[in-house]
Order: structure tokens, then sequence, then C-alpha cells
């Protein structure tokens, strides 16, 4: 029995077996927030319907306390859930005290040291719900086009994305670095079963401390023989928006408990614009307008707004203390005075980063260089501008890994394409079609300094029936950080790996 299916169990009596989120007592009653990690309900300990034992059991509850209650199922609109439990029996299997976790405002910091705690709270518990369901919704749509999963091997001798950030171990003496990506193994996969994916953890060892990596991250990298950078722009489309539709379908109790603004996610279900490179960066630098909005322009009325808004904020801030500090506030009102200053001050320091970031970012989107890669601050730019995620292809192939093909039409492009997310996400799809080619493939394998002779076998691959084909990875983290709206990559995996943090 579960609380999820609490609503076919009204009038009758259940058994529930869960840890007490909460407790709050009153004259001869205890109410009691149960959850069991599927749901959430409140419990209603009456003294007149339990033993002596047994209630005062309830009124020492401390937060995280296990417990099995027995009681009667009852409607109630006003409850989490619509329903109450009223209590017949209750049993404690542990009593605790001093949770750590209290209702009170956390740092980050403190909370990740307690990730294995924190993960019961829950925001996280929705977040996590929702990963779930994104899980499940890349697999069935693989499954019902046809893919076949199949696993990388995490050890492995060759270097897939750059050597910069490898992973090294030792393998039997020998070097062996933890796996990038699955992608090289996908694409002898794919001549092998024509369509296939790999769902599987990857590593990056990223020393540096941003919103967008971790150093253990789960990829998703289907892999396709006969395919071409734009039909794999268009598997890229169909597949997300799948996934959105299935969260957005499966999780509207989880999405409301986050606060997700659901706008964003609804438009996302229309095309995408697909852009080269050249265009994306005559929008940056701001010599293209898109909708009629121009990227430099948008950045420094914003910038205005912000400013703006600050100063109202200051000066609420400074009335509320004020009348704060004249004495014979009642107590209500004193609380309900201090609860605001302190969201207002939260706020403020939203608006405090947005005042440090939106100058960066004009300078960053001034000064680009056409030729270099996009970062951080080109991709926030650009898809501000945009409602829903959009596709870059078309690369100065010096920028990308060195297996993409060239375009055959102006080969200083190499046909790569990265899925960017709106609202300041940014890259979360990276992909592109193959260079078919070996002799092609071998210059590039020497440009980039890589040992040759442990890409022989992938070399093979192009001697004995080469086709065109096509693939990408999608970092499940960073979509679930987008889809979720989270600040943070490290709130969408439930142990996050990253510079700085091995433990718990
Ligand atoms: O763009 P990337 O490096 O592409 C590849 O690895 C290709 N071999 C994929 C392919 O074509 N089969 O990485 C793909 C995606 C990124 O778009 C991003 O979502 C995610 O992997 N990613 C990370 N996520 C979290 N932390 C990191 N350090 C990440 N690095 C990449
Ligand atoms: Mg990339």
């Amino acid at each position: 029995m579960y609380i999820k299916d609490i609503a076919q169990f009204e009038g009758k009596e259940i058994e529930l077996k869960g840890w007490v989120a909460n407790r709050r007592d009153s004259k001869g009653l205890v109410f009691i927030n149960l959850r069991d990690g599927s749901g959430l309900v409140q419990c209603i300990a009456d003294q007149s319907k339990l033993t002596e034992d047994e209630f005062n059991c309830a009124g020492k509850l401390g937060l995280e306390s296990s417990i099995e209650i027995n009681g009667l199922v009852v409607k109630d609109e006003r409850q989490i859930g619509g329903f109450e439990v009223q209590v017949s029996a209750l049993k404690v299997l542990q009593f605790t005290e001093d949770y750590p976790i209290a209702k009170k405002e956390h740092g980050i910091d403190f909370l990740m040291d307690k990730r294995h705690l924190w993960l019961r709270s829950q925001r996280q518990w929705a977040i996590m719900k929702i990963r779930n369901t994104i899980t499940f919704a890349i697999h069935e749509f693989f499954q019902k086009e046809g893919f076949i999963q199949m696993d990388a091997p995490i050890f492995t001798g060759n270097a897939c994305e750059g050597t910069s950030n490898l992973f090294e171990t030792d393998f039997y003496g020998d070097p062996a670095y933890l796996s990038q990506s699955g992608q090289l193994y996908g694409e002898a996969m794919a001549m092998a079963f024509g369509k296939i994916y790999t769902f599987g953890p990857t590593f990056r060892a990223e020393k540096s401390k941003t919103r967008r990596h971790l150093s253990e991250f789960w990829m998703i990298e289907p892999e396709i023989a006969f395919c071409d950078i734009h039909q794999n722009m268009d598997i890229i489309e169909s597949f997300l928006q799948y996934v959105i539709k299935k969260v957005l379908a499966d999780c509207q109790h989880e999405l409301n408990l986050i606060d997700r603004d659901q706008s964003v996610l609804k438009t996302s279900l229309e095309p995408f614009p697909r852009l080269t490179y050249d265009e994306a960066v005559a929008i940056i630098k701001g010599e293209k307008d898109v909708n009629g909005q121009n990227s430099i322009k948008s950045l420094e009325d914003e910038l205005e707004q912000v400013n703006q808004q600050y100063q109202k904020m200051e000066a609420e801030i400074a009335e509320r203390e004020a009348k704060l500090a004249i004495p014979g506030m009642k107590k209500g009102e004193i609380n309900f005075n201090q609860n605001k200053v302190a969201t207002l001050k939260q706020e403020l320091k939203d608006l405090e980063e947005a005042q440090r970031n939106i100058p960066q970012w004009i300078a960053s989107a001034k000064n680009f260089e056409y030729g270099n890669d996009l970062g951080g601050s080109d991709e926030t730019v650009i898809t501000r501008l945009f409602d829903k995620p959009i596709m870059v292809y078309d690369w100065p192939h010096e920028v990308k890994a060195f297996y993409l093909k060239r375009n055959p039409e102006s080969p200083r492009f190499a046909r790569g394409v990265d899925l960017l997310a709106p609202e300041g996400y940014g890259e979360i799809v990276g992909g592109g079609e193959r260079e078919t080619d070996e002799q092609k493939l071998r210059e590039k394998i020497i440009e980039h300094d890589l040992p040759m002779e442990a890409f022989e076998w992938y070399l093979d691959l192009r001697k004995y029936g080469t086709v065109p084909h096509a693939g990408f990875g999608l970092g499940l983290e960073r979509l679930v950080t987008w889809l979720c709206k989270l600040k943070h990559v490290r709130e969408s995996i439930p142990f996050p790996r990253m510079y700085g943090r091995l433990l718990p």
C-alpha cells in the first residue's frame, strides 16, 4: 500500500509505512505529514482514538522518524493530495532527533554535504521523479523507432572528445581512460545493427566549477547508418519533443511542486529553428535580428529593467525594516514582514547576479570573434532570443571533433550540430554527420595529435562498407536541468561527481 494510490482507498482502513516529514501538535491532536517515497499525506493522531502510549509516541516523533500506521482514509480537499488519514494504530520503528535538514534555509554546500538525506525533501524528490520519466521516455522513443540499445565500454583506449579532459586509470599496468563518449563504439555497432543507441555513464575531467559541468554524467548516444546531417536534426527534434510531451503529460504534480513555468516547454513542441554557425554568429554579434529583437539591444534593455527593479526592491526592504524597528507591532505582522524582507533579500541576490552577468554577456557578444567555438555566454545570448531550442550546424572544422564530415560544398565547415536549449541553458546535445573517408580521418587524427594505433579499429569501419552515418549525444543531466529549470546541474543527478566533490 503506497500513498500515491490512496484515492482508491477512500473510506477504508489502510496500513502505511514511512517517515515523518513534518509534525505539528495541537490540543489532543498530533498532525503528522507522512512520506513513503511515493507521496505525502497528512495523518491525524487523535488522543481519544489511540492508546495513551501510542499518543505519547506520536507527540515525540522527530523529523524523519520511521513509523508504521493504520488508519481510515478520509477525503479532505484542503489537504495535499486531497485526502487525510485518521490514525487508529501507530508503531514507531525509530525515533529520531536533530535531523540536520530542518525547514529553515540552508546553504547549497551544506545541502550537498547532506545529499544522502537531502534527496528526501520534496523538491529533490520531484526532480528525481522527473528524471525518471525522462529516462523512461528516452528508451520508449528509441525502442518504438526500432533502435537497438547497446552498451559501450567504460574503460577505453581512445580519446573521443579531445585529450584535455581525460580521466586516466591503470588498466593492468597500461593506461586506460574512462569513456568520454560511447560514440566511436556506437559507429561500429550501427554498421552491425543499422540504428543503435547507447545510454551510459561518461566522464570528463572538468577542472572548473560551472553550472553546466559534471565529471560523471549520463549520455544517450544514438548512431544511425544511412543518415545525413539534416535527417540527424529531424531525429534530434522529434526525439526531444517526444520526451518533453511525456514530461508534460506525466509530471504535472512534480512540475508544480518545483514551480516550473511551463510556457516554454509548450512552445518547444513547435519546430526548432535551424541556423548555420554563420547565421548564429551574426545574431550573437547583433548584426542580424530575430523576431524583431536585437541581441545587444535586448540585453541593454534588460539591464536597465534589472537596475530599476533593484532600486524598487531596496526601497521596499528599507520601508519594511523601518516599520519593524518601531515597537508595538503584532507578532503575526512581525513574522509577515520579516519573511517578506528575507524573500526580497533573496530576490535581490538574483538581481545582483544579473547585474554582474548581463554586462559580461554584452561584452562577449560584441567581441565575439568569427571562427571561435561558442562559449557559455554566447549560448546564453542567442538562446534568450528564442522560446524553443535551436540547432546550430556547419561549424568551422577547427573547433569541432576529428570525426566530423566536412560540408562537401564548403569544406571549411564540419557537419556538426549543437542543440541549444532556451531560457539561457545552452548546449544539451552535440552531434553530427561522420567522416566516411579513411584518408581524411587519418589526416584529422594526426592534426589532433591522437595516437593512430589506437584508432586502427575505428578506421576499419571506413574500409569495409563505409556508408554515410550520423548521430548525437544528449547529456541527461543537462536535459533534466533545463526541463526543471534548475540553477545548477548538480541537483539533476542523485549523487553528483564534480570538481571538488566526491562525497557523499
Ligand atoms: O558535445 P559532446 O562533447 O559530444 C560528444 O561527446 C559526441 N561524441 C556525442 C555524439 O555525437 N555521439 O557531448 C554531448 C553532450 C553535450 O551536449 C552535453 O549535453 C553533455 O554531453 N555533456 C556534459 N554534461 C554534463 N557535464 C559535462 N561535463 C558534459 N560534457 C558534455
Ligand atoms: Mg559539444
